[in-house]
């Protein structure tokens, strides 16, 4: 079974084109970060115009790259959310109306289910059950995953998601938009000793994070201290935060007696984040699994692969465009 995936419920348009037997066909992504850079952060207005001048021309270069029909798509897969209301609106109708025209079936697909799955797509996969922690602009979640569609929610922000504090220090920096990508660089050349910054909610219980506090408290220390090294800064910041990341992951691992941990969502292409996963879990004895970088962040092959199994399921939607701005990983059905 041949599905295309269409992700647009933010800032990247995502196509894809997956094969039940034969795995990811092709796939293309464009980034709108130039496009909302001289704003400092996502016009949701502009996000919309932009997916419909993209979506069709990106399906059309996918055909082209994978040397197919459109008449060959057996179903198609689109974010219904959660995301931009709008931006989820053009993915959504384009999906509908080709499948319509196709006479094939289409499916709205869980974003977050899209990163919890997407290492998934490469040749190696992560055995059943894992614990997925899911950090990208809009979310932090630690989530046990026991199959397709059998998500517990074990721990998320209470506030700010890990890489929306990323973005919003590197603002404050002085760094272009999206921020966590440079400050991560910054932070290279930085000493993660020189600023001392809180590791927030590691002395409480659970497995909820908050990354408000450590972000005011980095704005703090630069806004006090205007000669402080901006590479030091960032270098502290970031290992505060993967320095809680990690910690709850530890916990999660152990508290629930998993071994397999996966990393996913924008943050997850973090290096630091990664190498100290890796040391991590060899002394523990666990295995970490990630998707290769660019699936890491939005993408459109995570969006065709949870399609593609849904589908291939026998899992069926009415005609009808479903978008949900909002929407739980807990209320997904198991496959
Ligand atoms: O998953 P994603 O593409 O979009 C959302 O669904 O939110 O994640 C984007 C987020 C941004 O906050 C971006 O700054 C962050 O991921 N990010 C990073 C890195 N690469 C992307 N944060 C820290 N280090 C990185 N290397
Ligand atoms: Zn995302």
């Amino acid at each position: 079974m041949i599905v295309l995936g269409i992700e647009s419920s933010c800032d990247e348009t995502g196509v894809a084109l997956y094969d039940t037997d034969r795995g990811l066909l092709a796939h293309e992504i464009h980034s709108q970060i130039d496009l909302h850079a001289l704003y400092g952060g996502v016009v949701p207005e502009l996000a919309s115009r932009d997916h419909i001048r993209r979506l069709v021309p990106l399906t059309t270069q996918i055909l082209h790259n994978a040397g197919l029909q459109r008449g060959e798509i057996d179903g198609v897969a689109y974010t219904s959310g959660p995301g931009l209301a709008g931006a989820l609106m053009t993915g959504a109708l384009m999906a509908r109306s080709l499948a319509f025209s196709l006479g094939c079936p289409a499916i709205g697909v869980h974003h977050m289910e899209g990163h919890l799955l997407a290492p998934m797509l490469e040749d190696e996969t992560p055995p059943f059950p894992f614990i997925c922690l899911l950090v990208s602009g809009g979310h932090t979640l630690l989530v046990q995953v026991e199959g397709i569609g059998r998500y517990r929610v074990l721990g998320e922000s209470l506030d700010d998601a890990a890489g929306e504090a990323f973005d919003k220090t590197a603002k404050v920096l002085g760094l272009p938009y999206p921020g966590g990508p440079h400050l991560a660089k910054l932070a290279v050349d930085g000493d993660a000793k020189a600023v001392k910054l809180p590791r927030p909610m590691l002395n409480r219980p659970g497995l909820d994070f908050s990354f408000s506090g450590l972000k005011t408290a980095a704005i703090t220390e630069l806004r006090n201290n205007p000669h402080l090294s901006k590479a030091d800064l960032a270098a502290s910041f970031q290992a505060a935060v993967v320095d809680t990341l990690l910690a709850k992951c530890e916990r999660a691992l152990k508290q629930q007696g998993i071994s397999t941990m996966v990393i996913s969502g924008g943050v997850g292409a973090n290096q630091l984040l990664r190498d100290q996963a890796e040391t991590m879990s060899a002394a523990a004895g666990w295995q970490v699994f990630y998707p290769r970088l660019e699936f890491c962040t939005d993408n459109g092959a995570m969006i065709a692969l949870v399609g593609a199994l849904r589908l291939n399921a026998g899992e069926f939607e009415e005609l009808a465009v479903n978008i949900k701005p909002r929407w739980s990983l807990e209320e997904l059905g198991a496959v």
